[in-house]
C-alpha cells in the first residue's frame, strides 16, 4: 500500500481541513489517530455522532442489517428498518407530524422540502434567514447566506429566495427583546415588499441556527413565525439538521418553543453516521407531493434506516437528551466563568450540548484570529473544536450527548490553558 502521505495528495483540496489527523478508529467520545494519539472528540463529524463514535447497539445493528439485506430500493420494495424507522420516529416528532420521506443527505432533505411545500402550495418563494447553513446544492446553496463562500463562483443561483434577519442580538448589539422586535418587524417588510404572501410557500428556518455561529434565538421568535405563517397559509419549515436529534436536550429544538412546524427536516444525527436524511411533515400536506417527483435510488438505505432504529431506541433507552441538558448546563456555567477571566470572550450563549463561544477584539470586531488560535491550541493538547460563524470566531461546542461530566471538565480546562497561552503569551 502507498503510504498515507502520498495518498492525501489525490484527495480534492476542495475538502477545507481542520486537521491532517488520519483516524484509525473511534469509541465513544474518543478519535484515536494512526499513530495511536487519543483526541477528545467535541466536534462529532459536525453533530452527526450524537449517540458516540460506534455505539455498540449502532454497530450491532448495522452489521446485522448488512448481513441481511443491504439495498431494497424503496420504489419495489418496502422493507423492515423503513418500516421500523417510521414507527419509531412517530414517537418522536410532534404531533399531527406523521409521515415521513428519506434521503441522503442534508442538502437533499431541505431541497425535497422546498419541493414538497412548492407543490403543497403551489406557491413559488421561500423566506430563509440572515446566516443560514442550509447545504451545497445547486437550491441549498440559494438558501444559504452564512459565508459568500458557499456561493461565490457559483452565482446565479435559482431564484425565488429571499432573506430576513434571524435575531443575532450579540451582533446587533441589542437585548433579545428589541433583536426580535426588528427581525419581525423587517420580516413584515419583506413581505410588503419584496414576496407577497400569496406567493410565499415557506418560511425555512433553523431553529438554533448552526454554521452561522451557534445562535440561540429568543424565545418568542419561532411563536411569532408560527403565528404569521398561519395568519397567510404559509408553511413553516423547520432545519432540524444540525439541532435535532436530542443536540439541545430535546428530540427536536423546536420543542423548546412548542411551536409545531409544517415540515421538519432532519439529516446528521438521525443514523449516527451513516448517510440518512429525512423530510417529515402531516400526511395529508405529503399527500399533495406529486407520486414520482420527488425521490432517489439510495434514500431510505436499509442499513442506515437500521442504524436509524438503534439511534432513536440508544437515545431513549440510555436517557442521552436528560444527559445532554445536564452535561449542556455544566459546559456554558464553566465557559462562563471562563468569560469573566478572558472577557475577550465575547459571548457565550446555547442550548444542550450545542454551545457557542464567540471571540470579539478589544474594539468590538469579530476575531476569528483568536478563535483560530485557541482551537489549534486545544488540538496541540489533543481536543478537537470547530469554528462557525460568518467571521468563524466562534468556537461550537458539539460533543456527544454521551459525554460525562469528567470528559466536559477535562475540556474545559484544556479550553482554559488555551485561552491562557493565547491571551498571556
Ligand atoms: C442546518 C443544516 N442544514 C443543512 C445542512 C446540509 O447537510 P449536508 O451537509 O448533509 O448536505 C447542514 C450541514 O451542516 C446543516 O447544518
Amino acid at each position: 500500500m502507498r503510504e498515507s502521505h502520498h495518498a492525501e495528495s489525490f484527495v480534492s483540496p476542495v475538502w477545507k481541513r481542520y486537521t491532517s489527523i488520519v483516524a484509525e478508529r473511534a469509541e465513544g467520545a474518543y478519535i484515536y489517530s494512526a499513530d495511536g494519539t487519543r483526541y477528545l472528540d467535541f466536534t462529532c463529524g459536525i453533530a452527526v455522532t450524537n449517540t458516540g463514535h460506534c455505539h455498540p447497539r449502532v454497530v450491532r445493528a448495522i452489521q446485522e442489517q448488512a448481513a441481511k439485506l443491504l439495498h431494497g430500493q424503496v420504489n419495489i420494495v418496502y422493507h423492515r428498518p423503513l418500516l421500523e424507522l417510521v414507527e419509531e420516529l412517530r414517537t418522536i416528532v410532534p404531533p399531527p407530524i406523521d409521515c415521513f420521506f428519506f434521503s441522503n443527505s442534508g442538502a437533499e432533505a431541505v431541497e425535497g422540502a422546498v419541493k414538497l411545500a412548492r407543490q403543497a402550495t403551489g406557491r413559488p418563494n421561500i423566506i430563509v434567514f440572515q446566516g443560514s447553513f442550509h447545504g451545497r446544492t445547486a437550491l441549498a446553496m440559494a438558501l444559504t447566506t452564512s459565508k459568500t463562500i458557499y456561493r461565490a463562483g457559483y452565482q446565479p443561483l435559482p431564484a425565488g429566495i429571499f432573506v430576513a434577519p434571524y435575531p443575532y442580538a450579540y451582533r446587533y448589539g441589542w437585548d433579545a427583546e428589541q433583536t426580535l422586535a426588528f427581525c419581525l418587524r423587517e420580516l413584515e417588510v419583506l413581505l410588503k415588499t419584496q414576496t407577497a404572501p400569496a406567493e410565499t410557500a415557506a418560511i425555512l428556518v433553523e431553529p438554533v441556527l448552526g454554521e452561522g455561529g451557534y445562535v440561540v434565538p429568543p424565545p418568542g421568535f419561532l411563536r411569532e413565525l408560527r403565528r404569521l405563517c398561519d395568519k397567510h397559509a404559509i408553511l413553516l419549515i423547520a432545519d432540524e439538521i444540525q439541532c435535532g436529534f436530542g443536540r439541545t436536550g430535546k428530540w427536536f429544538a423546536v420543542e423548546h418553543s412548542g411551536v409545531v412546524p409544517d415540515i421538519m427536516v432532519m439529516a446528521k444525527g438521525l443514523a449516527s453516521g451513516l448517510p440518512l436524511s429525512c423530510v417529515a411533515a402531516r400526511r395529508e400536506l405529503m399527500e399533495r407531493w406529486t407520486p414520482g417527483s420527488h425521490g432517489g435510488t439510495y434514500g431510505g438505505n436499509a442499513v442506515a434506516c437500521a442504524a436509524a432504529v438503534a439511534t432513536v431506541r440508544v437515545i431513549r433507552e440510555e436517557g442521552l437528551l436528560e444527559n445532554a441538558q445536564r452535561q449542556g448546563t455544566l459546559l456554558l456555567h464553566r465557559l462562563r466563568e471562563l468569560q469573566r477571566e478572558f472577557p475577550l470572550l465575547g459571548d457565550v450563549r446555547g442550548l444542550g450540548l450545542m454551545v457557542g463561544a464567540e471571540f470579539t477584539t478589544p474594539d468590538g470586531e469579530p476575531d476569528p484570529v483568536t478563535a483560530r488560535q485557541v482551537i489549534e491550541r486545544c488540538l496541540e493538547r489533543q481536543l478537537l473544536l470547530l469554528t462557525c460563524g460568518t467571521y468563524d470566531n466562534v468556537v461550537r461546542w458539539m460533543p456527544p450527548l454521551i459525554v460525562t461530566a469528567e470528559q466536559i471538565e477535562t475540556a474545559a480546562e484544556i479550553f482554559r490553558q488555551s485561552l491562557s497561552l493565547t491571551f498571556n503569551p
